[in-house]
């Protein structure tokens, strides 16, 4: 079988499982929400209520930053068997990003920590996860690596220095950050002048009939997984004020999955 063809399938795969999750995980999301306005309708619980009447006049963008991070909660038990079949395509990319990684890095969403084994000895990581799940999963694989700090920290709103970091480095993950283009600011503010920033995205396809397509199915994985198949990081990052001739694209699988790699002004 075509190299193309196997990672299409493992990629229907690993959706096909992460959708049967997710959906049974919703089902219970869908259940909880739905005791609560009976608890509200009935008054059965005064405490309940009002934090359920606080959590109703929170910003649209808190609301979907708090959903996303819920979602990544709930799936970090299982991320690694979901993604299992297409981790034999996608450790040979994770190789290929992290081979330039060097000095003071900053992995932003380090998930579980699929990327460890593939940086250089002598880099020294931190890696920052707003789940708090998926800091605890990362934590047991990094005990015995002394070089790895981890910290559970919004990409949107980092506490680093400007200037801070050598390399930073993302794998799948502006797929979710809730505001992408804040996320991207913020990496382009703590990566040193001069620094590499390197990333592993998978993003809208620019073929009109898969791009439409991607638009048309994206809600089923935003709202099972918390993922989008549609975003236009390249567009995003731009909009964070990169200019193309530090960006560098290369196509890893059709123009969907990209290793970017940028040199910080
Ligand atoms: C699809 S997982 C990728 C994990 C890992 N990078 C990998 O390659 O396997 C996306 C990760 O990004 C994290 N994430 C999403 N938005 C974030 C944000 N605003 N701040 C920090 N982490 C975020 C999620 O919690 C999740 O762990």
């Amino acid at each position: 079988m075509e190299k193309e063809d196997k990672f299409l399938q493992s990629i229907f795969h690993s959706l096909w499982m992460s959708m049967l999750f997710g959906l049974t995980e919703n089902f219970q999301s869908i259940g909880e929400d739905y005791f609560i306005s009976l608890c509200s309708k009935q008054s059965i619980h005064q405490q309940f209520l009002i934090g359920n009447v606080v959590s109703q006049d929170l910003s649209e963008e808190y609301e979907m930053k708090s959903k996303t991070k819920q979602r990544y909660n709930r799936i970090a038990g299982l991320y690694d068997i979901l993604e299992a079949p297409m981790e034999h395509i996608f450790s040979n990319w994770r190789k290929e990003l992290l081979k330039e990684a060097s000095g003071k890095t900053l992995e932003v969403g380090i998930g579980t920590g699929q990327n460890i084994e593939h940086y250089p000895a002598e880099v020294e990581l931190t890696g920052i996860d707003f789940s708090e799940k998926m800091i605890e999963k990362v934590r047991n694989r990094t005990r015995h690596h002394p070089n790895v700090r981890l910290l559970l920290m919004d990409a949107e709103n980092m506490s680093f220095n400007n200037n801070t970091f050598d390399t930073v480095v993302t794998s799948c993950v502006f797929c979710s950050v809730p505001d992408p283009v804040k996320g991207l600011k913020e990496i382009k503010r703590v990566c040193k002048s001069g620094g590499k920033i390197l990333m592993l995205e998978h993003v809208r396809s620019e073929k009109k009939i898969i791009g439409n397509l991607m638009d048309i199915i994206n809600p089923v994985p935003l709202t099972i997984i918390g993922a989008n198949i549609n975003r236009r990081t390249y567009d995003n990052l731009l909009k964070a004020g990169f200019i193309p001739e530090q960006i560098q694209v290369q196509n890893l699988w059709s123009d969907i999955m990209k290793l970017i790699r940028i040199t910080n002004d």
